[in-house]
């Protein structure tokens, strides 16, 4: 049986990563995959995740089952913190998953049970794994232009003419904030227009907001999922505590369906509940644990939201640095993007031959996009880096 299976193409954040653990430069630099470094490269547990795993670690007397939408204290404070009762809590279904692709995984699936003939549509470029998970799902899929390579920002009337080829039922994949892979974001005008054209079509738009915190703040990042879901029907939300929590290995995430009204919304908690039995049983629960403990404790969650202001300020200094230091090095703005960019990324807008220059040649690592992992720099990497960029002929 197993001679018959083929290779699978591989995942190019995931092959970068391997390149990057093999590659023997002491001086190289991993501009790579999303996740956050501090400045001296080390990806710290934060402190409020410390003290509710001690909290939880002291008071859990029993690990049996949960249930098979995950711990509801998890589902309310993630609906709260998230969509802040932008929508009442009875029109909304709402699962644990593992981690923000697991909510992802399971929203396209709950999207197949509804509507098997739905096309997705996607901004090119998007994350990596949102056209393959739905390639591999064997739904039908479209593109929509998003990212305007002469700015490296958005190609909002690119984005709204191809979005006019939208069909009633079908849905539309957009980054709540901190788009990934661009760092490139619409601004509230822009948001109230996709949401008007989206209704016009009969369309239902899918949020995927996994970097909430990480563009320009809590509340703010979570501002255009916040008017979607008060301005539609129905919405899927899929939400990750990867990043903002720092706890990536815990995998924990939520997939939430605003809904019509509560029937629809009962029916939609029952279909998410029979997915996740299919999948996998009960979702993982210590992330989710970690998270609502904070969130439910006045105290952890004032530390959680210092320090994840702390590594937004950080991330934001690092982005004017660059930017800075490009602008000194090329004599030119043409980089103040990066410094206009919210997130943990910025594409830089370069083919993936400079990208290779840029790896060969200096040891630095970005996807081949051209996307950078802000977190990834430093003082002293931001001065080699910007070389690297006008030396590799960006
Ligand atoms: C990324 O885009 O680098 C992260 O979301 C990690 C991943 O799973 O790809």
């Amino acid at each position: 049986m197993l001679e018959h299976l083929k290779p699978q193409p591989a995942d190019k954040i995931l092959m970068l990563m391997q390149s990057f653990r093999e590659d023997p430069r002491t001086d190289k630099i991993d501009l790579g995959v999303g996740v956050y470094k501090d400045p001296t490269g080390l990806t710290p547990v934060m402190r409020a995740v410390k003290a509710a795993e001690k909290k939880i670690w002291e008071s859990q007397n029993t690990k049996a089952y949960v249930g098979l939408a995950g711990d509801p204290a998890f589902l309310d404070a993630m609906i709260g913190l998230v969509l802040d009762g932008a929508v009442a809590r009875e029109r909304i279904g709402a699962v644990a998953t593992p981690g923000g692709t697991g909510a992802i995984r399971q929203a396209l699936e709950l999207i197949r049970l509804a509507s098997p003939e739905a096309t997705v549509w996607l901004s090119n470029p998007t994350w990596p794994n949102h056209p393959s998970v739905i390639k591999y799902l064997g739904m039908k899929m479209a593109e929509y232009r998003y990212f305007d390579e002469a700015t490296c920002g958005v190609d909002f009337a690119g984005m709204m003419a191809d979005l006019q080829g939208l069909r009633a039922g079908d849905v539309v994949l957009l980054h709540g904030c901190c788009h990934n892979p661009t760092g490139a974001n619409l601004d509230a005008a822009q948001w109230d227009e996709v949401i008007a054209l989206l209704k016009a079509k009969g369309a239902v738009p899918m949020v995927d907001i996994a970097y909430q915190g990480f563009g320009d703040g809590l509340s703010a990042d979570a501002a255009a999922t916040r008017m979607v879901a008060a301005g539609m029907d129905e919405v899927l939300i899929a939400a990750s505590c990867s990043k903002n929590f720092g706890i990536y290995r815990e995998r924990t995430g939520i997939l939430m369906a605003v809904a019509r009204d509560e029937a629809q919304a009962k029916l939609a908690q029952a279909n998410l509940a029979f997915l996740n039995r299919q999948n996998y049983s009960f979702p993982p629960d210590h992330g989710a644990r970690v998270v609502s403990t904070i969130l439910g404790d006045p105290v952890l969650r004032a530390d959680w939201e210092a320090e994840l202001e702390e590594i937004r300020g950080t991330m934001l200094g690092l982005r004017t640095q660059l930017a800075d230091e490009l602008r000194r090095q090329s004599n030119t703005d043409r980089f103040d993007f990066i410094a206009h960019h919210r997130g943990m990324f910025s594409r830089i807008g370069t083919t993936p031959e400079k990208v290779e220059k840029m790896r060969a040649d200096s040891g630095i690592y970005m996807v081949s996009d051209s996307r950078m992992n802000i977190a990834g720099l430093n003082s002293d990497t931001i001065p080699i880096i910007a070389k690297a960029i006008i030396d590799a002929g960006v």
